[in-house]
C-alpha cells in the first residue's frame, strides 16, 4: 500500500500547476467566451467544442458527455492514472517534493508502479546518451553522420547507445534501487533463459519515446551490426507505461507547432522526424512500429482543435511504397472527417525525408510538405492509375474503382467535386455520366447494406454496359499462365494456405482473362480467407461466376492436382505468391519504360520525377522480393 500523500502537499501541487496547462498538453485549448477555455472533448468522440476549461475555478466540464473535475482528475481519466500517480506527475513537473503519511501496511512509502517506471526510463535514457560518448558506440555515432546528425542533433532527440553485452542496463538500474519486477515491468530487460534478467537492447542505437509532456516512456532502438540477428528496429514491448497505439514518436517537440499551425506531418521513422525538425518542419511525428491508426487520429485530432469552426490539415509523407499508400487510404474507413484533412505528400525518388534531406537539403525537405496531394484525390489517382486508360476496357475498370471510392465519400458536396474531378482523369466529358453512375452505385449500397462486413461480400449492382468476353484459348504451355493457375488451384483447393496476401491481389495481376474471371469470383465469394472457414470454399465461388463457362473452369481448378511431388505447403504457395506479384511487378516496369519513352523531352520535369520515381520504387520492391520471398510481399 502507498502512503497517503499529505493533503497540504496536494493542495501546493494543485496551485502549482494551472489545470489549463495540465489540459493544454493533450487539448488544444481558445477561448471559450468570457473567463472560460474551450476545446475538442478528449473523453467522447464530438465535431463541435463543447469541452469547457475554468482557469481561476481550476475545474473542467463537458456539455456533450457530462465528464468533469479538476486537474487532478483530469490526469487520471486521460491516462488512467491513480490519485497518487496524477499528484506525482504534476508534483515531478512542479518541482514540488511529496511528502507522503504513514501507510498503515508499508513502513517506508512507496511511490505508485507508474511513477517508478517513468523514472526508470529517465534514468535508462540518461544512461544510454552517456555510452554514446564511448569508443563502442563508434559504430552507433558513424551511423548518426551518415543520416546527417552530428552531435547536437542527436543531443536534442536524446539518442543513446545500448552497448553489447547482457546485463550492462540491469546492474545500472539496480544499482539505482530499481527491483528485477519494476526492471521487468517497464520493458527495459527480458527474462532469460537462465532465469536472470537481460538487457533488452543491446549493440543498437537508441531513441527515447516520450508521451505528450516528455517524459520518456519506452524506446526504439536500431540494429547497427551484421551478427545481430533481431529485427530492423525494437521496441519497447506494452508495458503499463507504453502502448504503441497510442504515441507518436516527436509529439512532445511538435505538439506546440500542430497546435499553432494547424497542421501535424506524419512521417515514417524516428529519423525521419529528426530529419524534419532540423529542416524546420517542426510539426514532424512518426507512430512507433506499428501503422497509424484511430488513437493517433484521435489525438493528432485533439491537439489540431479539429472542429467545425477550425481547419487543422494532416499530411502523411510517403516514399512511394505500397505498405504505406495503404495504410493511408485506411484512414478512410476509420475517420471521414479526418481523411477529408488529409494530404498526401510523395517524396521524389521513394527517398523518405531523411534520405531527402541527405540527398537535397533542408529546403526540399520543406517544399516536400508545402504542396501535398489531398488524400481523396490521391486515392481516386491511384486507382486509375492501376488501368490503362487508354483503353475503353481500362478506363470503364478505373472508372468503376474510382466510382466505388467516391460512393465511400460521405460529404455530398465533396462527392460531386471528385466525380467532376474523376471524369477529368478519365478524359471523359460527360462529367453527368460519371455523377449519375456514382449515384447509381451509392444507391445500391444503401439498399444493399452489408450483412457482416467482410465476411459476406454480396456480388456487385449490375455493371453499367454488358461486355463480351472474346473467346480466348488457354495455353498450357506459357509460363506466365501456368503461374496463374496454379496459384488460382491452390485458392480453391487449400485457401488457407494463400490467406491473407492473395486477397490483396488485384484482378489485373491475373491478365488471362479466364483467369481473371476466376480470380474475381473468387473475390465475389468472399475471398480466400473467408473461404479458408468453410468447409467446401468451391461451391460458394462456383455460386458466384457470372456464367457457366467460369463455372466449369472453378470445377477444373479444384480437381486438378496441384503440381507439387510433395504435400502442398505455405512455402509452396509462397513461391508462387512471389512470382506473381514479380510477373505483374515486370508488365507495370515495361508499362512505366514505355510511358517514360513517350514522355521523351516533351514531358514537365514533374512529370519526369514522377514515373522516374514509380521505376525506381518498382525496381526496389523486385529486388526485396527476390531477397526476402514471400517475406517481401
Ligand atoms: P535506414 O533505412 O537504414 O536509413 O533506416 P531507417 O531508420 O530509415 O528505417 P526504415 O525507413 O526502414 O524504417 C522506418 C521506420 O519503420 C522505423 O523508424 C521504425 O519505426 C519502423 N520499422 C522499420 N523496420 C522495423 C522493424 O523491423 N520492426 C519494427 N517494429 N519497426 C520497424
Ligand atoms: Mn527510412
Amino acid at each position: 500500500m502507498a502512503g497517503r500523500i499529505r493533503d497540504e502537499d496536494v493542495q501546493a501541487v494543485r496551485n502549482a500547476l494551472p489545470i489549463d496547462a495540465v489540459v493544454n498538453d493533450y487539448v488544444q485549448l481558445t477561448n471559450g467566451g468570457g473567463v472560460q477555455l474551450k476545446g475538442v472533448c478528449p473523453f467522447h468522440d464530438e465535431k463541435s467544442a463543447s469541452f469547457y476549461v475554468h482557469p481561476s475555478k481550476g475545474v473542467f466540464h463537458c456539455f456533450g458527455c457530462g465528464e468533469s473535475g479538476d486537474s487532478i482528475t483530469f490526469l487520471m481519466k486521460i491516462e488512467h492514472f491513480s490519485f497518487a500517480e496524477a499528484v506525482e506527475r504534476m508534483a515531478a513537473q512542479a518541482g514540488i517534493t511529496l511528502r507522503y503519511e504513514e501507510g498503515g501496511y508499508s513502513p517506508r512509502h512507496q511511490k505508485g508502479e507508474r511513477t517508478r517506471l517513468v523514472e526508470a526510463h529517465k534514468i535508462a535514457a540518461a544512461w544510454y546518451q552517456e555510452q554514446l560518448e564511448t569508443p563502442e558506440a563508434e559504430i552507433g555515432r558513424t551511423f548518426l553522420a551518415e543520416r546527417g546528425f552530428d552531435a547536437e542533433a542527436a543531443k536534442h532527440f536524446g539518442v543513446g547507445y545500448a552497448p553489447v553485452g547482457w546485463e550492462h542496463l540491469v546492474r545500472y538500474l539496480r544499482g539505482k534501487g530499481f527491483s528485477d519486477k519494476e526492471i521487468l515491468a517497464g520493458g527495459l530487460a527480458s527474462q532469460g533463459q537462465r532465469g536472470g534478467l537481460i538487457d533488452r537492447f543491446r549493440g543498437r542505437l537508441v531513441w527515447p519515446i516520450r508521451d505528450t509532456t516528455g517524459e520518456v516512456i519506452g524506446f526504439g532502438a536500431r540494429r547497427l551490426r551484421e551478427d545481430d540477428n533481431g529485427p530492423k528496429y525494437l521496441n519497447t514491448p506494452e508495458t503499463p507505461i507504453y502502448k504503441k497505439s497510442n504515441v507518436l514518436y516527436g509529439l512532445d517537440l511538435a505538439k506546440k507547432e500542430i497546435a499553432k499551425s494547424g497542421r501535424a506531418v506524419v512521417v515514417e521513422g524516428y529519423t525521419d522526424v529528426m530529419a524534419c525538425h532540423l529542416a524546420g518542419v517542426t510539426s514532424a511525428v512518426a507512430t512507433c512500429g506499428t501503422s497509424f491508426g484511430e488513437d493517433h487520429i484521435k489525438i493528432i485530432r485533439r491537439l489540431l482543435m479539429d472542429t467545425s469552426q477550425y481547419r487543422g490539415e494532416t499530411v502523411f509523407t510517403f516514399d512511394g511504397d505500397a505498405a504505406g499508400q495503404k495504410a493511408a487510404l485506411r484512414a478512410f474507413e476509420d475517420d471521414q472527417k479526418f481523411a477529408a484533412r488529409t494530404s498526401i505528400a510523395i517524396t521524389p525518388g521513394g527517398m523518405d525525408p531523411c534520405e531527402l534531406r541527405l540527398a537535397k537539403g533542408d529546403d526540399a525537405v520543406r517544399e516536400l510538405i508545402e504542396n501535398p496531394v489531398p488524400l481523396f484525390e490521391f486515392a481516386l489517382r491511384s486507382a486509375v492509375e492501376r488501368h490503362r486508360v487508354d483503353t475503353a476496357e481500362g478506363r470503364a475498370a478505373a472508372l468503376e474503382e474510382g466510382s466505388k471510392i467516391i460512393t465511400k465519400i460521405k460529404d455530398r458536396s465533396i462527392q460531386h467535386e471528385y466525380a467532376v474531378q474523376l471524369a477529368g482523369l478519365l478524359g471523359i466529358l460527360d462529367e453527368q455520366f460519371v455523377v449519375r453512375r456514382i449515384s447509381q452505385l451509392a444507391r445500391w449500397q444503401r439498399d444493399n447494406p452489408p450483412q457482416q462486413r467482410q465476411q459476406l461480400r454480396r456480388p456487385g449492382p449490375p455493371e453499367p454496359t454488358a461486355t463480351v468476353r472474346p473467346l480466348f484459348r488457354l495455353d498450357p504451355k506459357d509460363p506466365a499462365q501456368f503461374v496463374e493457375r496454379e496459384l488460382l488451384k491452390l485458392a480453391l483447393q487449400h485457401p488457407d494456405l494463400v490467406s491473407p496476401a492473395f486477397d490483396n491481389y488485384g484482378d489485373e495481376e491475373f491478365p488471362t482473362p479466364p483467369y481473371t474471371a476466376v480470380r474475381r469470383a473468387v473475390r465475389q465469394a468472399g475471398g480466400a480467407a473467408y473461404g479458408a472457414t468453410l468447409p467446401d470454399f468451391t461451391t460458394t465461388v462456383r455460386d458466384a461466376c457470372p456464367d457457366d463457362q467460369v463455372r466449369s473452369l472453378v470445377t477444373e481448378l479444384t480437381v486438378e492436382p496441384i503440381r507439387t511431388r510433395r504435400a502442398p505447403d505455405v512455402i509452396y504457395a509462397g513461391e508462387f505468391l512471389v512470382k506473381l506479384r514479380l510477373q505483374a511487378v515486370d508488365r507495370r516496369v515495361a508499362e512505366v519504360r514505355a510511358q517514360l519513352q513517350r514522355l521523351g523531352n516533351r514531358g514537365t520535369p514533374e512529370q519526369l520525377t514522377a514515373v522516374q520515381g514509380e521505376l525506381w520504387a518498382l525496381q526496389q520492391y523486385t529486388q526485396s522480393l527476390r531477397t526476402l520471398g514471400s517475406a517481401g510481399l
